[in-house]
């Protein structure tokens, strides 16, 4: 259960197919992206010890999946280097309450769409890809991302917000998802929307 309030269109995974080696760079970036993530919160949130070994390990996880798309680029003699951030998740983040405890609540429930989202796309790839070995390879993250959706999710609920408050705001959360996502420009990006004109 990803809990994404949209479904990816089609034309998003024809680009990605005609684009893999813009989109595997792209993607080597979301997953050092989602390690610098982990760790940001493990030194904002000092004063919340329950937090710390779950990032640490979903940080370490991250940058475990940031090295096989290096090797996979590599491999292919696709060149990895810097890429200018899409817009996705620094508009998602907009939608982050600024007080505590809520900026929070918020910042979990946006990193976990953000993993849901990654995961929806992921499946796509590994279903459609006629490349076996990176159809595989989406294949076997899936299940990690599915889980990192489900983790930051516990984490809210862990930290003492109320079940019901924690799901609602994920619903709201995941329509603000649904909007960053639709004003990204249009290219080969995981988080990107569809194909260019
Ligand atoms: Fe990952
Ligand atoms: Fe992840």
């Amino acid at each position: 259960m990803l809990h994404l309030a949209t479904a990816t269109p089609p034309v998003w995974l024809r680009r990605a197919l005609a684009n893999l080696d813009e989109v595997l760079v792209d993607h080597a970036h979301c997953e050092k992206k989602a390690a610098s993530t982990a760790i940001n919160l493990m030194f904002r949130y000092q004063d919340r010890p329950q937090l710390m070994a779950p990032l640490s390990a979903l940080a370490r996880e991250e940058l475990e999946h940031f090295e096989l798309v290096l090797s996979l680029l590599r491999a292919r003699g696709w060149a990895y280097g810097s890429l200018p951030p899409s817009a996705y998740a620094k508009t998602l983040f907009k939608a982050i309450r600024p007080t505590e405890p809520l900026r929070l609540l918020d910042t979990l429930l946006c990193c976990s769409l953000i993993e849901a989202r990654s995961c929806e796309r992921m499946k796509l790839l590994a279903e459609q890809l006629d490349d076996a070995e990176l159809a595989a390879f989406y294949r076997s993250l899936l299940a990690s991302e599915a889980r990192h959706h489900s983790l930051y999710v516990d984490l809210a609920l862990g930290e003492g917000f109320a079940k019901d408050e924690v799901f609602a705001r994920l619903r709201e959360l995941a329509v603000a998802e649904g909007e960053a996502l639709a004003s990204c420009p249009r290219e080969a990006r995981v988080h990107s929307n569809g194909p260019a004109l």
